[in-house]
C-alpha cells in the first residue's frame, strides 16, 4: 500500500491529450449500458458534448436560501433555458410541472442542516422512486478529508451499484469542508477518487490553477459548480475557462439564480458552454437580453 509520502506532485497528465472515448460522445462512458447512455445523453448535448445543468438543490441543507424563496416563481420560468434541472424529488414532486420534457437529476444524499456537520450525510432516497420519477441521473455529495469521508464514499457506492441496477447515472458532488484547500492537488484527489469508486460523471468546483490536470486525470466527465455570487463577467470567465480545460460542462446555481437576470444570465452560460462564446461577447448577450426584458 503506498503512503502518503509517496504521493508526490509533478506527474504527467498530459492534458493536451484529450481522452479517446470510443463508443460514446461522453468520456469514460462507452461501456455502459444503453439507458444509461440514454440518460447521459439527454443531459449532455450529443452535438456539442456538453451540459448547462441548474443546480437548485440547496434547500436540502441551506433551507430558503436567497433566490429559491419561491421555487415555482424564480426556477420553474428558468427551465425551459437549461439542459436539466438539479433538485431534491421534494421541489420536484410539489413545484416541478410534470408536462416538462427536461431531464430531471436528482440530490439523493441529505441529512445534516447547515447547523450541523455537514459531511454526516446518508443516503436520502431510494432508486425505486427515481426511476418512479423518471429521472435522467441522481447526485451525492462525497467529503474526501472530511469528518465523515468513508460513510460518504460508502454512501456514493451503494447509491452507484443501484444506479447501475436501472440504468440511472450517478454524479458524484465534491464537498470541501470549510477549512480545507480548495486546490487542484484536492480536486485531483477528490474527482479521481469519485471516478475510481464508480461515479459515471463528477461536480466539482473551478480552481484558477491547474483545473486542466483535475479534467485530465479523472476518466469520466466533470461539470463545474458554480460556488458563490461573483459578478456575471467572473462567473461567466469561470465557465468559459472550466470547460475549455476540459469540463464537459457546468451544473450551476447561485451564479444563476441569484443574478438580475437569471434567464438571460442561463442563455449567456449555455453560449459559453455550447458554442464556446468568449466571455466578453456572452457578458454583452446578457446585457442585450436583460434590456429587452
Ligand atoms: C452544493 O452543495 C449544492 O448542492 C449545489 O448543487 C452546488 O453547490 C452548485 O450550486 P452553486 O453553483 O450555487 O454552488
Amino acid at each position: 500500500m503506498p503512503d502518503a509520502e509517496a504521493v508526490k506532485e509533478g506527474k504527467k497528465y498530459y492534458e493536451d491529450v484529450p481522452q479517446e472515448t470510443p463508443g460514446f460522445f461522453l468520456k469514460g462512458s462507452g461501456a455502459l449500458d444503453w439507458g444509461m447512455k440514454n440518460r447521459l445523453a439527454r443531459v449532455f448535448n450529443p452535438k456539442s458534448g456538453r451540459a448547462v445543468m441548474l443546480a437548485v438543490d440547496h434547500g436540502y441543507f441551506q433551507g430558503p436560501t436567497t433566490g429559491l424563496e419561491r421555487i415555482d416563481l424564480n426556477i420553474v420560468p428558468l427551465i425551459p433555458y437549461c439542459d436539466a434541472l438539479f433538485c431534491t424529488r421534494g421541489v420536484l414532486r410539489s413545484m416541478v410541472p410534470p408536462a416538462t420534457t427536461k431531464p430531471m437529476v436528482l440530490r439523493a444524499s441529505g441529512g445534516p442542516s447547515i447547523l450541523k456537520e455537514l459531511s454526516n450525510e446518508q443516503i436520502c432516497m431510494d432508486m425505486e422512486d427515481a426511476v418512479r420519477l423518471n429521472v435522467a441521473g441522481v447526485g451525492i455529495q462525497v467529503f474526501i478529508g472530511g469528518e465523515f469521508e468513508t460513510r460518504s464514499v460508502h454512501n456514493m457506492t451503494r447509491l452507484v451499484d443501484m444506479g447501475l441496477r436501472c440504468g440511472i447515472p450517478v454524479m458524484a458532488v465534491t464537498a470541501v469542508g470549510k477549512d480545507m484547500a480548495r486546490d487542484a492537488r484536492y480536486f485531483r484527489l477528490a474527482c479521481r477518487i469519485c471516478a475510481e469508486l464508480g461515479a459515471q460523471y463528477v461536480k466539482t468546483y473551478y480552481v484558477p490553477d491547474g483545473f486542466e490536470t483535475v479534467t485530465a486525470s479523472c476518466p469520466v466527465p466533470i461539470v463545474m459548480a458554480g460556488g458563490k455570487k461573483i459578478p456575471e463577467l467572473d462567473a461567466l470567465t469561470m465557465a468559459y475557462n472550466a470547460v475549455q480545460q476540459g469540463a464537459s460542462g457546468v451544473d450551476m446555481g447561485r451564479n444563476i439564480f441569484q443574478s438580475d437576470a437569471p434567464v438571460a444570465m442561463l442563455q449567456a452560460v449555455a453560449k459559453v458552454v455550447h458554442d464556446n462564446m468568449k466571455p466578453e461577447d456572452a457578458l454583452e448577450l446578457y446585457q442585450t437580453l436583460k434590456e429587452k426584458k
